[in-house]
């Protein structure tokens, strides 16, 4: 043992390894850190200086390994002690049914079969071996019977521990394989291939088979890049403790320290097995991962060793996939539509066709690069996929079924609608008509007016304003206030009677909240959640209208391209001149609630000098709110001078006058904020 390397700095390693194998527990296991990010990467950048400095301390289970080993000539192989099978497939109810009917027939008919039901991970199957705790081996699971050993790859992922995490109520196994399975998250897969993309290299085809590649790297360094996960779901040999069902099971890993899918549902019946399905089926686009199924396994493990398995698959689960999302058909015509902001958008026609059980005839191209670099031709075989309930999407052109009559799109150089001049500005994917009197965009905009989320106006559909613009009706959102009840009657499809009730429509909706009225005006980037943050800080329109970009950025939630965009909307007569045309029309911004009501009733306040927590407009519009007022000079009307940092002659003249004056605190009690 070298001097320098003393018994208080052997423990201090020691220490170092445990806290930080228990905060990675904590953060990925339990989602309930007890430190920072920051104090965490403190923690670990102190054990790798200590480990480096003495490297008779570096220990396989160190939590610094994470960051790679030395690269590999080649895998070893290694043989599962129990094999790793694969899952019997399901594809409707009736399959699921007669699964659990053969659970119960072989296991002499009892009444009912509980079950676990879990998503199935569309991820890489691993198994993972520990000995007295410590991850020795991991592999992959190769044919079934023999894997390859990636043990330094996986232990790059941050969610797999290196050492078990001691439960109280049970001993730590000398042997035990879990098994699970690792997959890289849908928004990390994005940044990945965007990476890939600017490092010209080709990007990844799906998440898989991103983490398959990623865990089949012979430099685990390049593994510890990848934004690997993994969630646990069964077990191989474990030796010296044994689990009455596979929920307990579950639990006890999770306390051991393996992640869990919070999502797994154990002790219910078929019928419940089935209900899951169908909201994980519903609920699947909304995850942030892939899943391609429910597998639904019997939950007691003596049931599950009576059953036992065939060469392929275990007796006692089945794997319930959901309804393939991907289709094939043939673009029949490429149209160009214009937005409500001129985007010129590329429309495939397809084929109709039934994806996942919806029909569906058209798919978006999104712009002239997405059309170029999938290389969509009309008349392609084309790849379809359906998710959620977003727009269907072209995965991919079936190349090998071209017969050389295909013709290829070109963005138009003028606007299909109003023939004007398009443009692609620099930096930009989206082509845009520059004639913002475009019956296009005037259509969508005035939609986007009467939407749901804006001034919801009942009956004024898009098939309505469409014809309205068409037949000169409609030109502005001011001129939605000022439709003629007759006219209006005289319309295809319309009657005195809907023309009536549009009519009541459209004085209802007069009334509108703040956050609403900003929200119809369709500014670029202020979408129902800015607005309404927007709503709730500026309080009336006005001081939105007339605030800095500084001031705006200073909003929480606001950054620089919204407040850009919000500096440049108001910047324009003609935007201000819309504004006060819909006000003419009759629209009132309902009052926000106060916060106190009336607490402030008619008190005139000055303010001076810079205040911490609130901007001028802010504390104006939070006195307003109250029922305040807010003056720009001290006078005999005065009733409080609010003095911020650094204020001015205001001050020396309340005090002057002997008006009160108060500091921020003060302000914010009155206000009761
Ligand atoms: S249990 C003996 N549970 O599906 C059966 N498998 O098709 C062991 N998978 O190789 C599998 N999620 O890679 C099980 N919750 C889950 C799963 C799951 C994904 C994968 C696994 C397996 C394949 C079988």
């Amino acid at each position: 043992m070298p001097e320098d390397l003393s018994p208080q700095i052997i423990q201090k390693t020691q220490d170092l390894r445990e806290a930080l194998h228990r905060h990675n527990y904590r953060y990925y296991v339990l989602d309930d850190p007890e430190i920072s990010d920051a104090e965490y990467d403190r923690l670990l950048q102190e054990l790798m200086r200590l480990e480096e400095k003495y490297p008779q301390l570096m220990r396989p289970d160190s939590p610094t390994v994470r960051v790679g080993a030395p690269p590999l000539e080649k895998f070893d192989s290694v043989a599962h002690t129990i094999p790793m099978l694969s899952l019997d497939n399901g594809f409707n109810d009736e399959d699921i049914l007669e699964f659990d009917q053969r659970v119960r027939r072989n296991l002499g008919e009892p009444d009912e079969i509980l079950y676990t039901a879990e998503p199935k991970m569309d991820g890489v199957a691993v198994e993972l071996i520990y000995e007295t705790g410590k991850l020795m081996t991991a592999a992959t699971r190769g044919d079934g019977q023999t894997g390859e050993v990636i043990t330094a790859n996986v232990k790059t992922i941050q969610t797999v521990p290196l050492v078990m995490q001691p439960d109280r109520s049970r001993a730590i196994p000398t042997r035990c394989e879990i098994r699970g399975e690792v997959f890289i998250g849908l928004e990390a897969f994005k940044r990945l291939n965007q990476e890939r993309i600017r490092q010209k290299q080709p990007p990844f085809a799906n998440p898989r088979n991103a983490a398959a590649g990623s865990l089949r790297q012979l430099d685990s360094k390049i593994t510890a890049t990848r934004p690997l996960e993994v969630f646990f779901y069964g077990v191989g040999l474990v030796e010296g403790t044994a689990f009455e069902s596979h929920g307990e099971l579950l639990k006890v890993l999770k306390q051991w320290g393996f992640r869990i899918n919070p999502l797994i549902r154990s002790g219910i019946t078929i019928e419940a097995a089935l209900d899951y399905y169908r909201e994980l089926s519903e609920r699947r686009h909304q995850l942030a991962y892939d899943i391609d199924g429910v597998v639904v396994k019997v939950d007691r493990i003596s049931l599950q060793q009576q059953l036992g398995a065939t060469s392929r698959s275990p007796r006692w689960a089945i794997a319930y996939k959901f309804k393939a999302i991907q289709e094939t058909t043939t673009i029949e015509a490429i149209e160009v539509q214009v937005g409500r902001t001129g985007v010129l958008t590329p429309v495939a026609h397809l084929k109709p066709l039934n994806v996942g059980g919806v029909r569906v005839s058209r798919a978006t191209l999104h712009n002239q690069d997405e059309v170029e670099k999938k290389d969509v031709r009309i008349g392609d075989h084309v790849l379809v996929q359906r998710a959620g309930d977003v727009i269907p999407e072209i995965v991919k052109v079936i190349v090998s079924k071209r017969e050389g009559r295909e013709t290829a799109f070109k963005m138009p150089t003028a606007c299909p609608i109003c023939n004007s001049r398009v443009i692609r500005m620099e930096g930009e994917a989206a082509t845009r008509c520059i004639n913002s009197s475009c019956s296009a965009q005037v259509k969508e905009r005035i939609k986007h007016f009467a939407s749901k989320g804006a001034f919801d106006i009942d009956g004024l559909g898009d098939k309505l304003v469409d014809q309205l613009v068409d037949k000169g009706l409609l030109s502005s959102f001011a001129d939605i206030f000022k439709l003629d009840e007759n006219a209006l009657s005289q319309l295809e499809r319309m009657g005195v009677k809907s023309a009536a009730n549009l009519k009541s429509a459209i004085e209802n909706a007069k009334s509108i909240t703040f956050a609403r009225f900003l929200f119809a005006l369709g500014i670029r980037h202020v979408g129902e959640h800015v607005a309404a943050v927007l709503a709730d800080y500026f309080i009336e329109l006005d001081p939105l209208m007339n605030c800095s970009r500084e001031e705006l950025e200073a909003v929480d939630g606001i950054g620089p391209t919204v407040a850009e965009s919000i500096i440049q909307f108001f910047k324009q007569k003609r935007n201000r001149r819309i504004i006060d045309q819909i006000l003419a029309g009759g629209v009132k911004l309902e009052a926000a609630a106060p916060k106190k009501a009336g607490k402030l009733d008619g008190r005139v306040f000055v303010l001076t000098g810079k205040l911490e927590n609130y901007t001028r407009s802010r504390a104006k519009a939070l006195i307003k709110a109250a029922g305040g007022k807010v003056s720009g000079s001290v006078s005999g009307n005065t009733d409080f001078v609010v003095g911020g940092e650094a204020p001015g002659s205001k001050l020396d003249r309340a005090r002057k006058l002997g008006v009160k004056i108060i500091d921020e605190e003060a302000l914010k009690k009155l206000l009761g904020d």
